[in-house]
């Protein structure tokens, strides 16, 4: 039996098999309105991959010429690894370690679709659950969009990392409500959005930027719901709970921080270049120190710095564990920063462009729909 820790009646949860709980009649009229203005704003912000008023995948971007990202943001060739590869095959190894990071971005996405799938199975306010269904839905057309995208650059995603592919897999099948919007409305989104928000700021393929900005202005929301977890349930937690909630999302935090992107997971990449995975690891670690780690935790957009900030200000994070985060980051700076994550921003900017798509179409159809009356 699962050990919940609900605190708002909205988040109260049965388990997932337990089917005839969703049919007690009184359950219908318990309605929290906590979502109501997520779930409205769905229609302002609705976009389609398919459709070309939103996006156009058909823009091409020569891979063999072009990289998609600088070539400073590609940690291997910051390291010894750049000095067995002509110019060439620098791009090329650039874009195919960006086709291992998207093709893990889709992953993401299908984990985010399945967990919102299954919190429907489990949250009791139909509120709740109709955030849910509409999150789930929002996820389904991201994984469309970057399976598009992926299928236009390169044919095929590559296979997910073991890293996400245990925490996906640990979020999507755990019935306690906690690790399921900790995990993912709180960790995985704010990693989701810090890397959105790189990937917007650098890559050089305007398609990939769109899709991206897209993206995020669905996921601003999706975050947002965790913080209004985290809100009604952090500060009523006694001593064990918040222990264990602390503890635990410590514990995720430096399994990411230390295995998100290890060499291991991208030999299939290396050994194109006749690369031998491990000793790219090593050349790799001699060249990124964990100061270099520290530099980097210092700029906005950083997916680590994203999540410290968002388990800070979610209060989670006490003395008991800060030294663990104070490694890396200045806590003091990041209190101050106030709750705003990157790419909030864009989200705001890209809403604006979608309601003005949206308000076109809308005119077209009822247009179409008073000829043919
Ligand atoms: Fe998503
Ligand atoms: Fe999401």
């Amino acid at each position: 039996m699962a050990q919940q820790i609900t605190y708002d009646k909205a988040y109260d949860a049965v388990a997932p098999e337990d089917f005839p709980a969703m049919l007690e009649v009184p359950r219908y009229g318990r309605r929290s309105d906590a979502f109501d203005s997520i779930i409205s704003a769905t229609h302002d912000h609705f976009w389609d991959p398919l459709d070309k008023s939103y996006i156009d995948f058909d823009r091409p971007f020569d891979l063999a010429t072009q990289s998609l990202v600088p070539l400073d943001m590609i940690v291997e060739l910051r390291s010894a690894v750049a000095d067995r590869l002509d110019e060439r095959q620098k791009i090329q190894l650039a874009n195919d370690v960006m086709h291992w990071s998207i093709s893990n971005l889709l992953h993401g996405e299908q984990g985010a679709l399945s967990l919102s799938a299954s919190l429907c199975h489990i949250l009791l306010d139909p509120g709740a659950q109709e955030y849910a269904a509409n999150q789930a839905r929002e996820e389904a057309r991201h994984v469309a969009g970057f399976t598009r995208y992926i299928t236009k650059r390169w044919g095929e995603p590559l296979p997910v990392g073991k890293t996400i592919a245990t925490v996906l897999q640990d979020l999507v099948s755990t019935p306690e409500v906690y690790k399921k919007i900790v995990g993912m409305q709180m960790l995985i989104e704010g990693l989701a959005m810090g890397s959105f928000a790189t990937l917007n700021a650098r890559t050089n393929d305007p398609v990939l930027r769109r899709l991206v900005q897209l993206v995020m202005s669905d996921e601003a929301f999706h975050h947002r719901f965790g913080r209004l977890w985290a809100a009604k349930t952090i500060r009523h937690l006694n001593e064990e709970e918040h222990r264990k909630v602390e503890d635990w999302s410590a514990q995720i935090f430096q399994m990411l921080l230390f295995n998100l992107i290890n060499a291991e997971q991208k030999q299939v990449i290396y050994a194109k270049y006749g690369l031998d995975w491990q000793w790219v690891r090593d050349a790799v670690k001699e060249s990124f120190s964990d100061n270099d780690r520290r530099e980097q935790l210092k700029e906005t957009n950083n997916i680590f710095r994203v999540l410290i900030k968002t388990l800070l200000h979610a209060g989670i994070i006490t003395q008991r564990t800060a030294p663990l985060y104070a490694v890396w980051v200045d806590m003091d700076e990041l209190k101050a920063e106030g709750e705003g994550i990157p790419g909030d921003v864009v989200a705001e900017e890209m809403m604006v462009v979608l309601r003005e798509i949206n308000a076109k179409r809308k005119r077209i159809v009822s247009k179409d729909v008073a000829v043919a009356a």
